[in-house]
C-alpha cells in the first residue's frame, strides 16, 4: 500500500517535502523535473532540485526522494542519469507526463506519449546507463489525446526495465481537468507484472480507496490533495493500519506552515509570499481561515510582514477559539467506501 507525494514543480520543493513527509504516511517523494536537453548537467544543478542527495537521499523524516528527469534524448538522459547515479540517489524517476506547451515543443513530457518506441529507447538507455541497484520508475499519462496507445507504452515501459510505473489517468488534452479515468488503468494492471502507482484527483480517503478499488493498483500518488489537506497521506495510512488518527487544528497546522515559510526565507524576496499565497489557496477549499489568512496577505509582497501577519492571526485564533474549530469529514464516514 505505497503511497507517493507527487512531483510538482513550482509547487514542491525540498522545504516542502521535509514538511510533508514530516506528517507521515508517505514512502516516497519525487523531486520537481530537472529538464535535460544535450548539455551534461553539473552536480550542482542536482543537488539544486534534491539538496537531499547530501543527505543521503532521503528527507529529514528518511523517506527516499527519487530525482525526476525530463527530456526526449535517449543518449542525453542517459549520460545525465550517470551523473545523478553518481549522487547516490533513492532512484530516478522520468517524466513522460508534463502537459506544458513550452516544455511539449522542446521534446519533453507527454508529447513523448505519441511515439512509443522513443519512450522505451529513454527507459532502457537510462536504466542500462545506472547501476541496477538505483531503481529507474517512469510517470506518464494514459495518452497524448487519447488512452489508444496506453498498453503498448506500459508494455515498453515493462521491457525497457523500469522498475515501477506511476500512471495519471488523464490524457494530455484532459490536461487537469476532473474527472480521472482510473479504470482505464485497470488492463494496463492486469497485462504488466510491474508494480503500478495511480494518480490523479485523490483528495480523500474516500477518493484513494476508489481509485485503488477501480484501478487494481495498491499504490497512490498523491498531488494536490496534500496541498489541501495536508494530512491525507496521513489519515490513508491510519486507515489502512486500521489505527486512530487525529487532525490537527487550524493551529496547528498553520505553525507548521509557518515553520515551511520560514525555512524558504533565504530565497527569492518575493518567494514566502508567493508560496504562502499559493498554498492557503489550496487550503481554503477545505479550512476557512486559510481563506481568512489569505485575504489578509493577498497584497502583501516581502516576507517578514507576511510571516508577521501570519502570527498576528495565529495570536488572534487563539485567544477567539477559531483555531480549534475542526474541519473535513468524520471518519466513520470512510467506512461507507471499503473496497
Ligand atoms: C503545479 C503543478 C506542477 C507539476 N509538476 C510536475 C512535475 O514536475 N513532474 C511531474 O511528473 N508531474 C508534475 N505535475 C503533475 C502531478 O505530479 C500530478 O500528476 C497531477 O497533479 C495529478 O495529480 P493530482 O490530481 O493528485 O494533483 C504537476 C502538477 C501541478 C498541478
Amino acid at each position: 500500500m505505497q503511497t507517493i507525494l507527487a512531483p510538482m514543480e513550482g509547487v514542491i520543493d525540498a522545504e516542502m517535502r521535509a514538511l510533508l513527509t514530516s506528517l507521515g504516511g508517505f514512502d516516497r517523494c519525487v523531486t520537481e523535473f530537472v529538464r535535460v536537453t544535450e548539455q551534461r548537467l553539473p552536480a550542482k544543478v542536482f543537488l539544486r532540485y534534491a539538496p537531499e542527495l547530501e543527505q543521503g537521499g532521503v528527507t529529514p523524516s528518511g523517506v527516499p526522494v527519487y530525482l525526476q528527469l525530463l527530456g526526449g534524448n535517449p543518449r542525453a538522459m542517459a549520460f545525465n542519469a550517470q551523473r545523478v547515479a553518481k549522487l547516490e540517489p533513492a532512484g530516478i524517476d522520468l517524466n513522460f507526463g508534463c502537459p506544458s506547451k513550452t516544455v511539449n515543443r522542446s521534446d519533453g513530457g507527454s508529447i513523448l506519449l505519441r511515439e512509443p518506441q522513443r519512450v522505451f529507447d529513454i527507459v532502457k538507455a537510462v536504466r542500462d546507463a545506472v547501476d541496477p541497484s538505483i531503481p529507474v520508475t517512469a510517470k506518464i499519462r494514459l495518452g497524448f489525446s487519447n488512452a489508444d496507445h496506453l498498453l503498448e507504452i506500459a508494455h515498453n515501459i515493462a521491457v525497457a526495465g523500469a522498475n515501477e510505473l506511476c500512471i495519471h489517468a488523464r490524457t494530455r488534452e484532459d490536461r487537469y481537468k476532473p474527472p480521472a479515468y482510473w479504470h482505464l488503468v485497470k488492463p494496463v494492471q492486469r497485462t504488466h507484472c510491474l508494480p503500478i502507482t495511480i494518480n490523479g484527483e485523490i483528495w480523500s480517503v474516500e477518493d484513494a480507496l476508489q481509485a485503488r478499488a477501480v484501478s487494481g493498483c495498491t499504490g497512490v500518488m498523491l498531488g494536490r490533495g496534500v496541498l489541501r489537506f495536508p494530512q491525507l497521506a496521513a489519515q490513508l495510512r491510519a486507515y489502512d493500519l486500521g489505527q486512530g488518527f487525529e487532525e490537527f487544528d487550524w493551529f496547528g497546522l498553520q505553525s507548521r506552515i509557518t515553520d515551511y515559510l520560514n525555512s524558504t526565507q533565504k530565497r527569492h524576496k518575493y518567494f514566502v509570499g508567493g508560496r504562502a499565497k499559493q498554498w492557503l489557496g489550496f487550503l481554503l477549499r477545505r479550512y476557512p481561515q486559510a481563506g481568512e489568512l489569505f485575504h489578509r496577505i493577498k497584497r502583501l509582497r516581502f516576507a517578514d510582514e507576511v510571516l508577521a501577519e501570519f502570527d498576528a492571526f495565529a495570536a488572534e485564533s487563539k485567544t477567539t477559539g477559531y483555531a480549534t474549530v475542526k474541519t473535513g469529514p468524520e471518519p466513520h464516514a470512510m467506512e461507507l467506501v471499503k473496497p
